[in-house]
């Protein structure tokens, strides 16, 4: 069993860019397991399923394979043979992962190969249930959180420089809906464990996250 650092909180908390950036610093393995949500969901999207459907839903988890690879440190997300990595950003499939990652069957599908990969390596894993299901043991848990208006802002920003027309308000709403379904879910609803560090990135820079999070790795390490 490796060192695992379990990250979770809502969309938008700044999850990704800081437990990359602690994972480079720690030599750890960085896992974003939205990502792997996102390309379930892509697969879903383009067979056209409806999550309602469990028998059809079922039939199209049993055709779709997501395996993880690494290419210069960074994530590679696989749907079959194809590398999705840059296909599994947009509002649509955030949409469709967030109503998809509400379904049993899918989560299921998921939880073995995210234990997989927290016993082979030292990890930093994000996600919404990290913590509380998929590694209840880890010997460090991060809450990251953030105001809704800070994670809207942020968002705002990351869209507009990419190019992508879009309105704060429209950005704030779909976040308030995704906080909604994500923490009001029957199944591994987002939540703090009860052993994790609450840390709330508002008014904190990436570089004062990262920071707090690598002293308290080196910490719990030498423990
Ligand atoms: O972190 P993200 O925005 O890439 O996640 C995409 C969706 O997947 C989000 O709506 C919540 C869901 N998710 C989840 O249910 N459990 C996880 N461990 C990670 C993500």
């Amino acid at each position: 069993m490796g060192f695992a650092i379990a990250i979770d909180g809502p969309a938008g908390a700044g999850k990704s860019t800081i437990a990359r950036g602690a994972a480079k610093k720690l030599g750890f393995i960085y896992v974003d397991t939205g990502a792997m949500y996102r390309t379930i969901a892509l697969g879903l999207l383009r067979m056209g399923v409806d999550c309602s459907d469990e028998a059809a839903l079922a039939k199209a988890l049993d055709q779709i394979t997501v395996s993880i690879g690494y290419s210069g440190g960074e994530q590679q997300m696989m749907l079959g043979e194809e590398n999705v990595t840059g296909l599994i950003r947009t509002e649509e499939v955030s949409r469709m992962a967030s109503i998809s990652s509400a379904v049993p069957m899918v989560r299921e599908k998921l939880l073995q190969m995210q234990r997989d990969l927290a016993a082979a390596h030292n990890v930093i894993m994000d996600g919404r249930d990290i913590g509380t299901r998929i590694l209840p043991d880890a010997p460090l848990k991060i809450y990251l959180t953030a105001s809704i208006e800070a994670r809207a802002q942020r968002r705002f920003k990351e869209m507009t420089e990419k190019g992508t027309a879009c309105t704060i308000e429209e950005i704030r709403a779909d976040i308030e809906e995704r906080d909604l379904r994500d923490m009001n879910r029957e199944i591994a609803p987002l939540r703090q464990a009860e052993d994790a560090v609450l840390v709330d990135s508002s008014d904190m820079t990436i570089a004062e996250v990262t920071s707090r999070i690598t002293g308290l790795a080196r910490e719990r390490m030498q423990q």
